[in-house]
Protein backbone atom coordinates (compact mmCIF):
# COMPACT_ATOMS: atom_id res chain seq x y z
CA UNK A 1 0.00 0.00 0.00
CA UNK A 2 1.49 3.23 -0.97
CA UNK A 3 2.09 6.20 1.73
CA UNK A 4 0.25 9.65 1.75
CA UNK A 5 1.51 12.27 2.97
CA UNK A 6 -0.78 14.47 4.55
CA UNK A 7 -0.39 18.27 5.75
CA UNK A 8 0.75 19.79 9.12
CA UNK A 9 -2.48 19.28 10.94
CA UNK A 10 -1.18 21.83 13.76
CA UNK A 11 -2.51 24.80 12.75
CA UNK A 12 -5.74 24.95 11.54
CA UNK A 13 -8.71 24.96 13.91
CA UNK A 14 -11.49 22.36 11.86
CA UNK A 15 -15.14 23.94 13.11
CA UNK A 16 -17.61 21.80 14.78
CA UNK A 17 -15.27 18.94 15.11
CA UNK A 18 -13.39 17.28 17.75
CA UNK A 19 -10.08 18.44 16.99
CA UNK A 20 -7.29 15.86 18.83
CA UNK A 21 -9.67 12.89 17.68
CA UNK A 22 -10.04 14.22 13.91
CA UNK A 23 -6.36 14.53 13.88
CA UNK A 24 -5.56 11.50 15.04
CA UNK A 25 -8.16 10.24 12.33
CA UNK A 26 -8.10 12.61 9.65
CA UNK A 27 -10.36 12.32 6.67
CA UNK A 28 -9.54 14.51 3.87
CA UNK A 29 -10.70 14.86 0.40
CA UNK A 30 -8.64 16.05 -2.42
CA UNK A 31 -10.92 16.23 -5.40
CA UNK A 32 -14.56 16.19 -5.82
CA UNK A 33 -17.01 15.46 -9.05
CA UNK A 34 -20.68 14.89 -9.61
CA UNK A 35 -21.39 12.65 -6.49
CA UNK A 36 -18.48 11.43 -5.81
CA UNK A 37 -15.11 12.61 -3.53
CA UNK A 38 -12.07 11.40 -3.80
CA UNK A 39 -9.93 10.97 -0.43
CA UNK A 40 -6.39 11.14 0.39
CA UNK A 41 -5.73 7.40 -0.17
CA UNK A 42 -7.19 7.98 -3.74
CA UNK A 43 -10.39 6.17 -2.38
CA UNK A 44 -13.94 7.00 -4.35
CA UNK A 45 -16.25 8.32 -1.75
CA UNK A 46 -19.83 8.70 -2.38
CA UNK A 47 -21.77 12.04 -0.81
CA UNK A 48 -24.43 11.30 0.95
CA UNK A 49 -24.66 14.87 1.72
CA UNK A 50 -24.10 16.88 -0.95
CA UNK A 51 -21.37 18.55 1.35
CA UNK A 52 -23.08 20.39 4.35
CA UNK A 53 -26.21 20.29 2.16
CA UNK A 54 -24.70 22.80 -0.05
CA UNK A 55 -23.63 20.83 -3.27
CA UNK A 56 -27.41 20.17 -5.12
CA UNK A 57 -26.61 20.10 -8.36
CA UNK A 58 -23.44 17.94 -8.08
CA UNK A 59 -19.73 19.01 -7.24
CA UNK A 60 -17.13 20.57 -9.81
CA UNK A 61 -19.49 21.51 -12.38
CA UNK A 62 -17.82 23.13 -15.73
CA UNK A 63 -20.01 25.63 -16.14
CA UNK A 64 -19.77 27.61 -12.92
CA UNK A 65 -15.95 27.04 -12.79
CA UNK A 66 -15.85 28.85 -16.13
CA UNK A 67 -18.04 31.56 -15.40
CA UNK A 68 -16.32 32.21 -11.70
CA UNK A 69 -13.27 31.79 -13.37
CA UNK A 70 -13.45 34.62 -15.96
CA UNK A 71 -14.76 36.89 -13.54
CA UNK A 72 -12.25 36.42 -11.75
CA UNK A 73 -10.24 38.01 -14.77
CA UNK A 74 -12.73 40.65 -15.41
CA UNK A 75 -13.95 42.32 -12.32
CA UNK A 76 -12.34 40.54 -9.54
CA UNK A 77 -14.32 42.94 -6.85
CA UNK A 78 -16.83 46.40 -6.44
CA UNK A 79 -16.57 48.00 -3.41
CA UNK A 80 -20.26 46.75 -1.93
CA UNK A 81 -21.28 49.81 -0.29
CA UNK A 82 -21.89 53.30 -2.33
CA UNK A 83 -21.04 51.46 -5.51
CA UNK A 84 -21.84 48.36 -6.93
CA UNK A 85 -22.06 46.13 -10.68
CA UNK A 86 -24.47 44.80 -12.57
CA UNK A 87 -23.76 41.58 -11.55
CA UNK A 88 -25.65 41.86 -8.04
CA UNK A 89 -28.38 43.24 -9.35
CA UNK A 90 -28.98 40.60 -12.14
CA UNK A 91 -28.60 37.90 -9.42
CA UNK A 92 -31.05 39.65 -7.36
CA UNK A 93 -33.30 39.80 -10.04
CA UNK A 94 -32.93 35.92 -10.89
CA UNK A 95 -33.21 34.71 -7.46
CA UNK A 96 -36.29 36.94 -6.93
CA UNK A 97 -37.96 35.07 -9.57
CA UNK A 98 -36.88 31.85 -8.24
CA UNK A 99 -38.40 32.90 -4.89
CA UNK A 100 -42.17 32.58 -4.00
CA UNK A 101 -44.51 35.23 -5.77
CA UNK A 102 -43.73 38.47 -3.63
CA UNK A 103 -40.52 37.63 -2.14
CA UNK A 104 -38.97 39.65 -4.13
CA UNK A 105 -36.58 42.39 -2.76
CA UNK A 106 -33.15 40.69 -2.25
CA UNK A 107 -30.04 41.07 0.41
CA UNK A 108 -27.48 39.06 -0.02
CA UNK A 109 -25.01 37.68 2.55
CA UNK A 110 -21.83 35.14 2.93
CA UNK A 111 -23.73 32.77 4.65
CA UNK A 112 -26.81 30.89 5.85
CA UNK A 113 -25.36 32.27 9.34
CA UNK A 114 -25.29 35.84 8.14
CA UNK A 115 -28.77 35.37 6.27
CA UNK A 116 -29.78 34.31 9.56
CA UNK A 117 -28.80 37.46 11.90
CA UNK A 118 -29.40 39.41 8.68
CA UNK A 119 -32.79 38.71 8.71
CA UNK A 120 -33.66 39.48 12.69
CA UNK A 121 -32.05 42.82 11.90
CA UNK A 122 -34.62 43.61 9.18
CA UNK A 123 -37.34 42.05 11.15
CA UNK A 124 -36.66 44.66 14.41
CA UNK A 125 -35.87 47.47 11.57
CA UNK A 126 -38.61 46.98 10.20
CA UNK A 127 -40.62 47.33 13.20
CA UNK A 128 -39.00 50.71 14.40
CA UNK A 129 -39.61 51.91 10.80
CA UNK A 130 -43.14 51.40 11.11
CA UNK A 131 -43.42 53.24 14.18
CA UNK A 132 -43.31 50.05 16.74
CA UNK A 133 -39.97 50.22 18.34
CA UNK A 134 -41.53 48.02 21.24
CA UNK A 135 -42.04 45.03 19.05
CA UNK A 136 -38.88 43.76 19.49
CA UNK A 137 -38.73 40.18 20.91
CA UNK A 138 -37.69 37.90 18.75
CA UNK A 139 -39.11 33.82 18.66
CA UNK A 140 -37.34 31.08 17.61
CA UNK A 141 -38.14 26.93 18.16
CA UNK A 142 -36.19 24.38 20.24
CA UNK A 143 -34.00 22.23 18.18
CA UNK A 144 -34.01 25.32 15.51
CA UNK A 145 -30.93 25.83 13.68
CA UNK A 146 -29.62 29.16 12.08
CA UNK A 147 -26.61 29.15 12.23
CA UNK A 148 -23.13 30.34 15.04
CA UNK A 149 -23.78 34.22 14.56
CA UNK A 150 -25.33 35.55 17.81
CA UNK A 151 -28.56 36.10 16.79
CA UNK A 152 -29.12 32.72 14.95
CA UNK A 153 -27.44 31.05 17.93
CA UNK A 154 -29.86 33.15 20.39
CA UNK A 155 -33.09 32.18 18.45
CA UNK A 156 -31.55 28.74 17.64
CA UNK A 157 -32.54 25.72 19.72
CA UNK A 158 -29.73 23.56 19.71
CA UNK A 159 -28.22 23.43 23.34
CA UNK A 160 -24.71 22.76 23.07
CA UNK A 161 -24.26 25.44 20.57
CA UNK A 162 -25.56 27.83 23.26
CA UNK A 163 -24.01 26.76 26.39
CA UNK A 164 -20.69 27.84 25.92
CA UNK A 165 -21.48 31.58 25.25
CA UNK A 166 -23.55 32.71 27.89
CA UNK A 167 -26.97 34.49 27.60
CA UNK A 168 -26.74 36.09 23.92
CA UNK A 169 -29.38 37.88 23.03
CA UNK A 170 -32.51 38.45 25.61
CA UNK A 171 -35.93 39.11 24.67
CA UNK A 172 -36.08 35.59 22.89
CA UNK A 173 -37.74 32.90 23.73
CA UNK A 174 -38.96 29.57 21.82
CA UNK A 175 -41.73 27.42 20.75
CA UNK A 176 -41.73 23.60 20.20
CA UNK A 177 -39.70 21.42 18.32
CA UNK A 178 -42.29 19.09 16.37
CA UNK A 179 -40.53 15.43 16.57
CA UNK A 180 -42.95 13.32 18.96
CA UNK A 181 -40.95 9.49 18.39
CA UNK A 182 -43.52 7.93 20.62
CA UNK A 183 -46.13 8.81 18.54
CA UNK A 184 -44.96 9.32 14.86
CA UNK A 185 -41.79 6.57 14.73
CA UNK A 186 -41.05 5.43 11.20
CA UNK A 187 -43.55 7.82 9.74
CA UNK A 188 -42.83 7.64 5.65
CA UNK A 189 -43.22 11.80 4.97
CA UNK A 190 -45.27 14.35 7.11
CA UNK A 191 -46.72 12.78 9.71
CA UNK A 192 -50.57 13.18 10.14
CA UNK A 193 -51.50 13.77 13.51
CA UNK A 194 -50.92 16.65 16.33
CA UNK A 195 -50.14 19.58 14.13
CA UNK A 196 -52.66 22.34 15.11
CA UNK A 197 -52.53 21.79 18.78
CA UNK A 198 -48.67 21.69 18.35
CA UNK A 199 -49.02 25.42 16.58
CA UNK A 200 -51.62 26.30 18.88
CA UNK A 201 -49.06 25.74 21.44
CA UNK A 202 -47.57 29.34 19.55
CA UNK A 203 -50.28 31.63 20.29
CA UNK A 204 -51.45 29.94 24.15
CA UNK A 205 -48.18 29.80 25.76
CA UNK A 206 -45.15 31.83 23.72
CA UNK A 207 -47.63 34.81 22.65
CA UNK A 208 -49.97 35.27 24.97
CA UNK A 209 -46.70 35.28 27.80
CA UNK A 210 -44.89 37.95 26.22
CA UNK A 211 -47.92 40.23 24.61
CA UNK A 212 -48.01 39.71 20.97
CA UNK A 213 -47.45 43.77 20.73
CA UNK A 214 -43.79 42.87 21.77
CA UNK A 215 -42.93 40.37 19.06
CA UNK A 216 -41.24 41.29 16.18
CA UNK A 217 -40.61 37.92 14.46
CA UNK A 218 -41.12 34.07 14.09
CA UNK A 219 -37.84 32.34 12.98
CA UNK A 220 -37.89 28.35 12.16
CA UNK A 221 -36.85 26.22 9.68
CA UNK A 222 -39.90 24.87 7.50
CA UNK A 223 -38.10 21.13 8.46
CA UNK A 224 -35.43 21.32 10.94
CA UNK A 225 -32.37 19.67 9.66
CA UNK A 226 -28.77 20.04 11.35
CA UNK A 227 -30.77 18.97 14.72
CA UNK A 228 -31.60 15.71 12.94
CA UNK A 229 -34.64 15.97 10.38
CA UNK A 230 -37.18 17.15 12.68
CA UNK A 231 -40.32 16.96 10.04
CA UNK A 232 -43.37 19.27 11.00
CA UNK A 233 -46.92 17.32 11.21
CA UNK A 234 -49.63 18.55 8.83
CA UNK A 235 -50.93 21.29 8.99
CA UNK A 236 -48.55 22.92 11.54
CA UNK A 237 -47.02 25.86 9.18
CA UNK A 238 -49.96 26.82 7.76
CA UNK A 239 -51.57 27.64 11.10
CA UNK A 240 -48.25 29.13 12.35
CA UNK A 241 -48.90 31.35 9.61
CA UNK A 242 -52.03 32.14 10.60
CA UNK A 243 -50.99 32.78 14.43
CA UNK A 244 -48.76 35.05 12.90
CA UNK A 245 -51.18 36.98 10.80
CA UNK A 246 -53.35 37.25 13.32
CA UNK A 247 -50.99 39.12 15.64
CA UNK A 248 -48.98 40.88 13.13
CA UNK A 249 -45.64 38.88 13.73
CA UNK A 250 -43.48 38.69 10.88
CA UNK A 251 -42.19 35.00 9.89
CA UNK A 252 -39.58 34.13 8.86
CA UNK A 253 -38.15 30.51 6.94
CA UNK A 254 -35.02 29.86 7.25
CA UNK A 255 -34.57 27.61 4.22
CA UNK A 256 -30.65 27.55 3.87
CA UNK A 257 -31.01 23.79 3.53
CA UNK A 258 -34.94 23.39 2.83
CA UNK A 259 -34.27 25.74 -0.38
CA UNK A 260 -33.22 24.89 -4.16
CA UNK A 261 -34.94 21.72 -4.16
CA UNK A 262 -34.29 19.77 -1.27
CA UNK A 263 -37.92 18.90 -0.35
CA UNK A 264 -38.73 17.84 -4.12
CA UNK A 265 -39.94 21.64 -4.64
CA UNK A 266 -38.01 24.78 -5.22
CA UNK A 267 -38.23 25.89 -1.47
CA UNK A 268 -39.76 23.95 1.64
CA UNK A 269 -42.46 27.39 2.33
CA UNK A 270 -43.75 25.67 -1.64
CA UNK A 271 -44.04 21.74 -0.10
CA UNK A 272 -46.15 22.98 2.58
CA UNK A 273 -47.91 25.93 0.71
CA UNK A 274 -47.21 28.35 3.17
CA UNK A 275 -45.34 31.91 2.44
CA UNK A 276 -43.15 34.14 5.12
CA UNK A 277 -42.46 37.12 5.23
CA UNK A 278 -39.06 36.79 4.45
CA UNK A 279 -37.00 33.55 3.66
CA UNK A 280 -33.05 33.29 4.01
CA UNK A 281 -30.94 30.94 2.21
CA UNK A 282 -27.09 30.00 1.29
CA UNK A 283 -25.68 26.93 0.81
CA UNK A 284 -27.12 25.39 -2.69
CA UNK A 285 -27.57 29.14 -4.18
CA UNK A 286 -23.76 29.07 -5.87
CA UNK A 287 -23.51 24.77 -5.16
CA UNK A 288 -21.57 25.34 -2.37
CA UNK A 289 -18.54 26.95 -4.42
CA UNK A 290 -18.69 30.37 -3.27
CA UNK A 291 -19.93 31.75 0.35
CA UNK A 292 -22.99 33.63 -0.69
CA UNK A 293 -26.23 33.36 1.45
CA UNK A 294 -29.83 35.87 0.82
CA UNK A 295 -32.54 37.17 2.82
CA UNK A 296 -35.44 37.63 0.48
CA UNK A 297 -38.10 40.15 1.75
CA UNK A 298 -41.72 40.78 0.88
CA UNK A 299 -41.79 44.30 -1.05
CA UNK A 300 -43.91 45.81 1.26
CA UNK A 301 -41.13 45.42 3.83
CA UNK A 302 -38.80 47.02 1.73
CA UNK A 303 -41.18 50.09 0.18
CA UNK A 304 -41.58 50.57 3.98
CA UNK A 305 -37.85 51.38 4.65
CA UNK A 306 -38.06 53.19 1.33
CA UNK A 307 -41.13 55.61 2.03
CA UNK A 308 -40.33 55.87 6.37
CA UNK A 309 -36.87 56.54 6.30
CA UNK A 310 -35.67 60.21 5.94
CA UNK A 311 -34.43 61.60 2.57
CA UNK A 312 -30.59 60.60 2.23
CA UNK A 313 -30.13 58.08 4.79
CA UNK A 314 -28.94 55.05 4.75
CA UNK A 315 -32.95 52.92 5.07
CA UNK A 316 -30.96 49.73 6.43
CA UNK A 317 -27.20 50.21 8.44
CA UNK A 318 -26.33 47.08 7.72
CA UNK A 319 -24.08 45.25 5.05
CA UNK A 320 -21.20 42.70 4.43
CA UNK A 321 -17.63 43.93 2.16
CA UNK A 322 -18.24 40.27 0.58
CA UNK A 323 -21.96 41.12 -0.12
CA UNK A 324 -22.44 40.29 -3.70
CA UNK A 325 -19.17 39.66 -4.57
CA UNK A 326 -18.51 39.25 -8.50
CA UNK A 327 -17.65 35.73 -8.42
CA UNK A 328 -20.83 34.92 -6.08
CA UNK A 329 -22.72 36.56 -8.18
CA UNK A 330 -21.65 34.47 -11.11
CA UNK A 331 -21.72 31.42 -9.39
CA UNK A 332 -25.28 31.88 -8.42
CA UNK A 333 -26.61 33.02 -11.87
CA UNK A 334 -24.83 30.00 -12.68
CA UNK A 335 -26.62 27.50 -10.73
CA UNK A 336 -29.71 29.13 -11.19
CA UNK A 337 -29.17 28.33 -14.78
CA UNK A 338 -28.27 24.95 -14.27
CA UNK A 339 -31.94 24.91 -12.00
CA UNK A 340 -33.73 25.76 -14.50
CA UNK A 341 -32.16 23.73 -17.59
CA UNK A 342 -31.86 20.47 -15.25
CA UNK A 343 -35.20 20.50 -13.28
CA UNK A 344 -33.27 19.62 -10.22
CA UNK A 345 -36.68 19.98 -7.69
CA UNK A 346 -38.58 17.79 -10.06
CA UNK A 347 -35.89 15.34 -10.54
CA UNK A 348 -35.50 15.32 -6.59
CA UNK A 349 -39.55 14.92 -6.43
CA UNK A 350 -39.59 11.97 -8.83
CA UNK A 351 -36.87 10.12 -6.51
CA UNK A 352 -38.12 10.94 -3.52
CA UNK A 353 -40.69 7.65 -2.89
CA UNK A 354 -37.72 5.58 -4.08
CA UNK A 355 -35.32 7.47 -1.62
CA UNK A 356 -38.55 6.54 1.08
CA UNK A 357 -38.71 3.43 0.72
CA UNK A 358 -34.20 3.04 0.40
CA UNK A 359 -34.34 4.50 3.53
CA UNK A 360 -37.19 2.94 5.40
CA UNK A 361 -35.45 -0.39 4.58
CA UNK A 362 -33.25 -0.02 7.62
CA UNK A 363 -36.32 -0.21 9.90
CA UNK A 364 -35.94 -3.43 12.22
CA UNK A 365 -32.13 -3.15 12.38
CA UNK A 366 -30.65 -3.14 15.78
CA UNK A 367 -30.69 0.09 17.62
CA UNK A 368 -32.67 1.64 14.65
CA UNK A 369 -35.50 3.74 16.49
CA UNK A 370 -36.91 6.24 14.33
CA UNK A 371 -37.00 6.54 10.32
CA UNK A 372 -37.91 10.24 9.02
CA UNK A 373 -37.76 11.48 5.56
CA UNK A 374 -39.11 14.06 3.23
CA UNK A 375 -38.16 14.89 -0.03
CA UNK A 376 -34.43 13.58 -0.51
CA UNK A 377 -33.52 13.89 3.08
CA UNK A 378 -34.07 10.88 5.60
CA UNK A 379 -32.71 11.08 9.45
CA UNK A 380 -32.00 7.87 11.17
CA UNK A 381 -32.22 8.13 14.91
CA UNK A 382 -30.73 5.43 16.88
CA UNK A 383 -30.93 4.05 20.52
CA UNK A 384 -28.88 6.28 22.63
CA UNK A 385 -25.98 3.99 24.72
CA UNK A 386 -26.36 4.70 28.22
CA UNK A 387 -23.68 7.53 29.05
CA UNK A 388 -22.43 7.48 25.56
CA UNK A 389 -24.89 9.78 23.75
CA UNK A 390 -23.88 10.18 20.06
CA UNK A 391 -21.05 7.42 20.28
CA UNK A 392 -23.67 4.84 18.22
CA UNK A 393 -24.10 7.31 15.32
CA UNK A 394 -20.59 8.23 15.76
CA UNK A 395 -19.26 4.97 15.01
CA UNK A 396 -21.82 4.06 12.03
CA UNK A 397 -20.59 7.49 10.18
CA UNK A 398 -16.85 6.34 10.84
CA UNK A 399 -17.67 2.64 9.31
CA UNK A 400 -19.65 4.14 6.29
CA UNK A 401 -16.82 6.74 5.79
CA UNK A 402 -14.49 3.30 5.59
CA UNK A 403 -17.12 1.74 3.09
CA UNK A 404 -16.78 4.50 1.00
CA UNK A 405 -19.81 6.62 2.02
CA UNK A 406 -20.19 10.03 3.63
CA UNK A 407 -22.64 10.67 6.03
CA UNK A 408 -23.36 13.00 8.12
CA UNK A 409 -24.26 12.51 12.20
CA UNK A 410 -25.31 15.01 15.05
CA UNK A 411 -25.77 13.07 17.97
CA UNK A 412 -27.64 9.54 17.40
CA UNK A 413 -29.11 11.02 14.06
CA UNK A 414 -27.40 10.33 10.81
CA UNK A 415 -28.78 12.41 7.96
CA UNK A 416 -29.09 11.97 4.16
CA UNK A 417 -28.97 14.61 1.89
CA UNK A 418 -27.34 13.69 -1.33
CA UNK A 419 -26.96 15.62 -4.57
CA UNK A 420 -30.13 16.20 -6.28
CA UNK A 421 -28.56 14.44 -9.27
CA UNK A 422 -28.05 11.42 -7.48
CA UNK A 423 -28.64 7.85 -9.28
CA UNK A 424 -31.39 5.24 -8.24
CA UNK A 425 -28.13 2.91 -8.37
CA UNK A 426 -26.31 5.88 -5.91
CA UNK A 427 -29.57 5.66 -3.58
CA UNK A 428 -29.19 1.74 -3.21
CA UNK A 429 -25.59 2.04 -2.04
CA UNK A 430 -26.50 4.66 0.36
CA UNK A 431 -28.52 2.72 2.40
CA UNK A 432 -27.15 -0.81 1.97
CA UNK A 433 -23.98 0.54 2.84
CA UNK A 434 -25.55 1.81 6.07
CA UNK A 435 -27.54 -1.18 7.03
CA UNK A 436 -23.81 -2.84 6.66
CA UNK A 437 -22.41 -0.23 8.87
CA UNK A 438 -25.06 -0.34 11.25
CA UNK A 439 -25.32 -4.03 11.84
CA UNK A 440 -21.28 -3.79 12.18
CA UNK A 441 -21.14 -1.51 14.69
CA UNK A 442 -24.22 -3.21 16.41
CA UNK A 443 -22.53 -6.24 16.24
CA UNK A 444 -19.01 -5.06 18.02
CA UNK A 445 -20.84 -3.87 21.24
CA UNK A 446 -18.89 -1.45 23.28
CA UNK A 447 -15.62 -1.74 21.79
CA UNK A 448 -17.70 -0.77 18.40
CA UNK A 449 -18.40 2.44 19.89
CA UNK A 450 -14.89 3.25 20.95
CA UNK A 451 -13.13 5.23 17.93
CA UNK A 452 -9.60 4.82 19.62
CA UNK A 453 -10.32 0.95 19.19
CA UNK A 454 -10.48 1.34 15.37
CA UNK A 455 -7.56 3.04 15.29
CA UNK A 456 -5.52 0.08 17.11
CA UNK A 457 -6.89 -2.55 14.50
CA UNK A 458 -5.30 -2.00 11.84
CA UNK A 459 -7.30 -4.12 9.24
CA UNK A 460 -10.22 -2.34 10.43
CA UNK A 461 -8.64 0.88 9.61
CA UNK A 462 -6.53 -0.24 6.64
CA UNK A 463 -7.38 3.43 5.16
CA UNK A 464 -6.37 5.02 7.50
CA UNK A 465 -3.00 3.31 7.54
CA UNK A 466 -2.04 4.24 4.63
CA UNK A 467 -1.30 7.30 5.56
CA UNK A 468 1.48 9.42 7.14
CA UNK A 469 1.13 12.48 8.98
C1 LIG B 1 -31.17 26.16 8.59
C2 LIG B 1 -29.77 26.69 8.62
N1 LIG B 1 -29.57 27.99 8.84
C3 LIG B 1 -28.34 28.52 8.87
C4 LIG B 1 -27.24 27.73 8.66
C5 LIG B 1 -25.87 28.34 8.74
O1 LIG B 1 -25.30 28.40 7.49
P1 LIG B 1 -23.72 28.75 7.36
O2 LIG B 1 -23.00 27.56 7.88
O3 LIG B 1 -23.56 28.99 5.89
O4 LIG B 1 -23.47 29.98 8.15
C6 LIG B 1 -27.40 26.37 8.41
C7 LIG B 1 -26.23 25.51 8.18
O5 LIG B 1 -26.31 24.31 8.13
C8 LIG B 1 -28.70 25.83 8.40
O6 LIG B 1 -28.91 24.52 8.20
Amino acid sequence: MSQVKLPDLSHYWVPFTANRQFKAMPRLFKAAKGNYYTAMDGRQILDGTAGLWCVPAGHAREEIAIAVGEQLRTLDYAPAFQTSHPLAFEAATRLAEYMPAGLDRIFFTDSGSESADTALKIALAYHRVCGNPLRNKLIGRERGYHGVNFGGVSVGGIAGNRKAFGNALSGVDHIRHPLDIAKNAFTKGVPADGGIALANEFEQRIVTLHDPSTIAALMIEPVQGSAGVLIPPQGYLKRIREICDKHGILLIFDEVITGFGRLGTKWGGDYFDVMPDMLTCAKGLTNGVVPMGAVAVKREIYDAFMENSPTGAIELPHGYTYSAIPIACTAAITTLNIFAQEKLEHRAAGLSAYFEQAAHSLKGLAMVKDIRNIGLVAGIEFESVVGKVGAFAFAVYLKCYELGLHVRYTGDIIAISPPLTIEKHEIDRIFNTLADAIKTVAAQGETGLDANQYLKNEQQWAWHQQVTI
